[in-house]
């Protein structure tokens, strides 16, 4: 039996270069391997978005395109929309009552993100995300979640939770384990210690390859190399990073051309616009074949979140016999 993985996306725009580093690669390497679910998380979604509808829902066909185009394949695993599986919503009811409110709100992530988003006061539902997390990964007792570190704690909170549950109920719901990703974070072009949508600086996985060169044109570089006949320093070039990012096997040669004066950040740059749209073509072309066929698309979410309604169903009934909660 393969082991099963859950990760899942929030559905508000598509997604960029970062999650491709972060997680999407190491989705396609894994899917022969495991038993993979991905959730297009649209409830979670609202936490921050409440407000708008219309773009969570043309987001759900833009995150199942980005991870189907990166070369998902929709035989191996399953896409499953968050808000259509009900057994989500029942186990989040039961485990919110095992989760206090100063647990939530000393969690570091919800603490950054209300932060980054300007937050007073929070909502319930913002507040209580984690636990929604907890029953997006449990309803179907998955065994691995592979994120950032940002989501760490959340998988703490999940872990904390399944215990307690399974100790209070004799349930035999799985503790689920984080599957760090190897890649540090991507930062910005710009310089910014994150590439975000929030953040303005984020180089989308449909990006055209002249709107590519557009944002790599405009990335920082060594601010002292005021010309190119003087040594840059590649540890202070956010162009760099992404050299080491996205061409390891070069990156090393790069940065001694730099030191040296050999190559001028126009060149350095033109380089990276080609490393990045030799990656995305590919992507790009597969994109477009499911935005000329998008009811395919619609038909894989359907299928993936009925295939989920059923292992949730099954389990939410095992788990709601255990606790008592019946006729
Ligand atoms: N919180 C995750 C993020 O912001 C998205 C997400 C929702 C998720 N449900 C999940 C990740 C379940 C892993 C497992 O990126």
């Amino acid at each position: 039996m393969k082991k099963r993985i859950l990760t899942g996306d929030r559905p508000t725009g598509r997604l960029h270069l970062g999650h491709y580093i972060g997680s999407l690669k190491s989705r396609v390497d894994l899917q022969d391997d495991y038993e993979e679910f991905i959730l297009i998380a649209d409830v979670q979604a609202l936490t921050t978005h409440f407000d708008k509808p219309e773009l969570i829902h043309q987001s759900i066909f833009d995150v199942a395109m980005d991870n189907l185009s990166v070369g998902l394949d929709e035989n191996k695993v399953t896409i499953v929309q968050q808000s259509m599986v009900g057994a989500i919503a029942e186990l989040t009811i039961f485990y919110s009552m095992l989760v206090t409110v100063p647990q939530l709100s000393h969690n570091p992530t919800i603490k950054t993100e209300a932060k980054n988003y300007g937050y007073k006061e929070m909502t319930y539902g913002f507040l209580g995300y984690p636990v929604s997390q907890t029953a997006d990964i449990t309803f179907c007792n998955a065994d691995l979640v592979p994120v950032g570190d940002d989501q760490i704690p959340h998988i703490e909170m999940a872990r904390k939770i399944v215990r307690k549950f399974n100790d209070l109920y004799g349930t035999n719901i799985t503790e689920p384990e984080a599957k760090l990703s190897s890649v540090g974070r991507l930062s910005g072009l710009d310089g910014n210690a994150k590439m975000g949508k929030s953040m303005g600086n984020a180089l989308y996985l449909s990006d055209s390859p002249e709107t590519v060169w557009e944002k790599v044109r405009n990335g920082v570089t060594d601010t002292n190399r005021i010309s190119v006949k003087i040594p840059g320093n590649p540890d202070v070039c956010a162009i760099y990073k992404y050299h080491q990012a996205f061409s390891p096997d070069e990156a090393g040669n790069i940065s001694s051309m730099c030191r040296n004066a050999a190559i001028g950040c126009v060149a350095c740059k033109k380089k990276l616009a080609e490393t990045l749209n030799a990656i995305l073509d590919p992507i790009r072309a597969r994109r477009n074949y499911f935005e000329n066929h998008i009811d395919e698309v619609k038909d894989i979410i359907s299928a993936g979140t009925e295939k989920a309604n059923k292992i949730g169903n099954e389990n939410l009934l095992a788990i709601k016999e255990k606790m008592h909660v019946k006729l």
